[in-house]
């Protein structure tokens, strides 16, 4: 297979390739770090069930019409809505909306990818070998408001990230994921099965499926929103730059269909794993972003070689992590070098460096930064919030709104189809709720959470 288009673009040079590849920017720390805490802040059950409504009936349709813009424009997000609306001034700050988003959510999120390099390495030295869970808690406080330790590895994550950003499209994102990915899903079907052999399992699993509506209100659900757009690397233009690389046969749909299968279907697995622990341990499941880091290490005591367990899953997180803040830097790369025509080095310093100052300042903010607030919120919170519940789904609207209205249905149809190449049963649901159902809904949860309906 070619690894550029007839016009020199890169493409991913397998279909599986392509797939693992935007599986692997979905599934990361949003799954495994993420849903667990926002779904044990938000009541569990109930959580769940919005999230999962989200992603199917809204989720879907925009990862679609991400890559309709995406491999129809065959260029980073900015660019994309510029050509697909012939130059309308409005649609470029769709894409502007995207390299912010991508870089705030890359500051933040480097921050937990660096404590889980720091789990991994002291999982392999040794250090991670506590016995209680009052142990593992204290722990994990003191690492976070130790402040150096944290900083440095954001630090030490992002120059990884730059790294791999250096090789390029195919060799450096596209081989990583195709391993690694597959063995990630294996090992947390393991850790799944021995969870429910804990004493709490029936306490977590209730917790986790059955809902429990009375905890259902419009912060719920906002949060529900932001974390199925998360957790699908959404309305950010993520999409649109990794279906750019997409070869013309890529069938759309399928694509987007199989991303949100497994990208649920893992959030689900890490639930399954952290709800029995977190009853048979006694954590509180409100715990927030710490819950995770607390947790997981007293699973790994009780198993049998336990240490090997937790060397393993670290690693294994740090690197979907990695394929995660790579598909996010990748958004403002293409940018820069698309458009300002700046060198792949040059782009990739400026991404990095931009992540290095937000991340380090995120990581401080559970240590000498703790007090520094601002609307109530630390920078780590206020950078997730503002990304997450904000950005994406105003995204979410605009991309919506773009595939749905302002671009031909012919082209949007020639997309999902491969001009009539695929027969695909869905493409005409998807661009209906992309005109009709998720630009209303999107906006309307949005609106009313944030207190304007
Ligand atoms: N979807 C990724 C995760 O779940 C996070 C992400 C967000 C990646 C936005 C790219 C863009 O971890």
């Amino acid at each position: 297979m070619k690894h550029q288009n007839s016009k020199g673009r890169a493409l991913f040079r397998t279909r599986f390739g392509a797939v693992a590849a935007t599986v692997g920017s979905a599934v990361g720390l949003g799954n495994i770090w993420r849903f667990p805490y926002e779904a044990g802040t938000h009541g569990g059950g109930a959580f769940l069930v919005c999230c999962l409504i989200f992603t199917f009936l809204l989720g879907i349709p925009v990862v679609c019409a991400e890559f309709i813009i995406g491999r129809g424009a065959r260029s980073n997000a900015i660019t994309a809505f510029d050509r697909l609306s012939h130059g309308a001034r409005f649609w470029s700050v769709a894409g502007y909306l995207s390299v912010i988003g991508s870089i705030l959510i890359l500051g933040f999120y480097s921050v937990v990818a660096g404590w889980t390099a720091e789990y991994f390495f002291e999982s392999l030295t040794g250090q991670l070998n506590l016995s209680s869970q009052q142990e593992f808690h204290a722990h994990f406080a003191e690492f976070c408001e130790g402040n150096w330790r944290p900083a440095l590895w954001t630090l030490l994550f992002l120059a990884v990230n730059f790294a791999v950003l250096m090789r390029g499209v195919a060799k450096g994102i596209e081989r990583i994921s195709n391993i690694l990915m597959p063995v990630l899903f294996v090992i947390l079907l393991v850790f799944c099965v021995n969870s429910l052999t804990l004493e709490g399992a029936s306490r977590g699993l209730r917790f986790l499926f059955k809902p429990d509506w009375s905890q259902l209100n419009a912060g719920t659900i906002l949060a529900a929103l932001g974390q199925s757009f998360f957790s699908l690397s959404l309305g950010i233009g993520c999409m649109i730059t990794y279906a750019s690389y997409f070869s013309d046969k890529a069938n759309l749909v399928q694509n987007a269909t199989v991303t949100a299968v497994l990208d649920s279907l893992v959030a689900l697995l890490a639930g399954v794993i952290i709800f029995p622990a977190v009853f048979t341990f006694g954590v509180s499941p409100e715990a927030g972003p710490t819950l995770v880091f607390e947790v997981l290490p007293s699973i790994f005591a009780q198993l049998p070689g336990g240490m090997l367990w937790s060397i393993l899953f670290f690693f294994l997180l740090t690197i979907a992590s990695l394929t995660s803040t790579i598909s996010m830097s990748e958004i403002s790369i293409a940018f820069l070098t698309d458009h300002y025509k700046m060198k792949r080095t040059a782009a990739t310093c400026l991404n990095t460096g931009i992540a290095l100052v937000l991340g380090i300042a995120c990581a401080l903010s559970f240590g000498v930064l703790s007090d520094f607030t601002i609307a109530g919120k630390t920078l780590f919170n206020l950078l997730d919030y503002v990304a997450s519940n904000i950005i994406m789904p105003l995204g979410g609207v605009l991309i919506s709104v773009f595939v749905g209205w302002v671009i031909q249905r012919k082209y949007a149809t020639d997309q999902l189809t491969n001009h009539g190449t695929l027969r695909s049963a869905l493409a005409p649901v998807v661009l209906f709720s992309l005109r009709w159902i998720a630009p209303v809904a999107i906006l309307l949860v949005f609106l009313r959470s944030i207190g304007l309906l």
